[in-house]
């Protein structure tokens, strides 16, 4: 998959700019500020309808405008696909795939990338929605279907919560319908945890290779850390969806007296976590930066190959600012390992990082205020 060209019309301070891509391995350099994540931002936007920076897609709008708007030419299959988003400031949004309007389903499943700035270098240490969020960005991008998992438990989620508050405010309880919630949430949430793990597992396989390639000795492994129980855990096999749910109904009905008391669902997919281990060493305990960064590296690598085995689709690679804060070694790991075909956007302050070498065959486009310079 490839891009060909991109158009960012008020898009945050990108007032219009337009780019090219003629070359598999593009280069984005600009002082501070000046635009570069704006346009990988726009990129991943257009892949996923979301950004890592905001929720709130209005931020996204040039401070003096009233709407913004993407447009791409990507070559997928070696078929010509037009994209575009419009949204405007009363929230409003058209979505079109080759100028015939589409549904954000429709839409999200052209276009793949994959995302690496240096805010995921702080995988580790960031918070469990952190990591959940890695998760699931990645999972979605393989199974659009997912997503409206994740988005259909949420919904019940909140209702569960409201009607706890409700309950408190009331000085009632009404365990009958509090049970059909949970019994709801049991059974998106199983499923949830069930691809979760599954995903995991198979990116562990894939990630310990690359992670070996970096750091011999040293053995990575992943672990989902469920809020609950599961019965008939085995670590070499994926449990199955039933146990998951029935794990996830007793812990459910162990701390009804608590969700009640605190208003809130206090255990299921949205508490859990991941955690990393380094030869059975706990990362977020022990691992330098160093080794943590080389775990996240592994991950996105592992994230990027299994979006292409998976679908056939190899996505888009977008780094942004990474190189800057790896050392020598990993810098090279990183550059070295991207397939020759495999698109990739770098953005960085400076050429200074690379290779002569590397820097033979790459588009390189400088950026100021915003717009592209000569
Ligand atoms: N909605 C918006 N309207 C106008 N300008 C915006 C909007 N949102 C962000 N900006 C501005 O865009 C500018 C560029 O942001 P961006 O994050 O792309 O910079 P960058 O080139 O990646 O810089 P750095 O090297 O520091 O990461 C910032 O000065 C920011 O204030
Ligand atoms: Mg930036």
């Amino acid at each position: 998959m490839k891009l060909t060209n991109l158009k960012l019309t008020n898009y945050r301070n990108c007032q219009n700019l337009e780019i090219k891509f003629d070359k598999s391995k593009i280069l984005i350099i600009g002082k501070n500020a000046q635009g570069k994540t704006n346009i990988l931002e726009s990129i991943y936007f257009l892949s996923s309808l979301k950004t890592p920076r905001t929720s709130n897609t209005t931020e996204l709008i040039n401070f003096y405008s009233e709407h913004f708007k993407i447009e791409a030419e990507i070559i997928k299959a070696d078929t010509d696909i037009s994209l575009s988003i419009l949204y405007n400031k009363d929230k409003k949004r058209e979505l079109k795939v080759n100028k015939v309007k589409s549904t954000p389903k429709d839409f999200k499943s052209v276009l793949k990338t994959v995302l690496f700035s240096s805010n995921d270098l702080m995988l580790l240490r960031g918070t469990p929605q952190d990591r959940r969020d890695w998760l699931d960005r990645a999972i979605s991008q393989i199974y659009p279907a997912y997503d409206d998992r994740l988005s259909k438990y949420e919904k019940i989620r909140i209702q569960k919560n409201n009607f706890l508050k409700e309950c408190a405010k009331k000085g009632i309880t009404n365990n009958a319908l509090l049970d059909v919630f949970n019994e709801q949430l049991s059974v998106t949430g199983s499923n949830i945890i069930y691809i979760r793990k599954k995903f995991l597992k198979e990116i562990e396989k894939t990630a310990q290779i690359k992670h070996r390639t970096i750091s011999e000795s040293e053995k990575l492994s992943i672990k989902y850390d469920c809020s609950f129980e599961i019965p008939n855990t085995n670590s070499s096999n994926i449990e199955k969806i039933e146990d998951i749910q029935w794990g996830f109904l007793q812990a459910l009905e162990e701390r009804k007296i608590e969700e009640m008391r605190r208003c809130q669902a206090c255990v299921g997919p949205h508490r859990d976590d991941i955690i990393f281990f380094i030869n059975n060493q706990e990362s977020t305990k022990y691992a330098s930066q160093g080794q943590q960064r080389t775990i996240v590296l592994a991950l996105k690598l592992s994230e990027l190959d299994i979006i292409t085995d998976k679908t056939g689709d190899e996505p888009i690679l977008l780094l942004d600012d990474v190189l800057a804060e790896l050392d020598d070694i990993r810098q090279n790991y990183l550059l070295r390992s991207i397939n020759q075909n495999t698109q990739t956007i770098i953005t960085s302050v400076d050429t200074i990082l690379f290779e002569e070498e590397f820097l033979k065959d790459v588009q390189i486009y400088k950026i100021e205020n915003g717009a592209l310079i000569l």
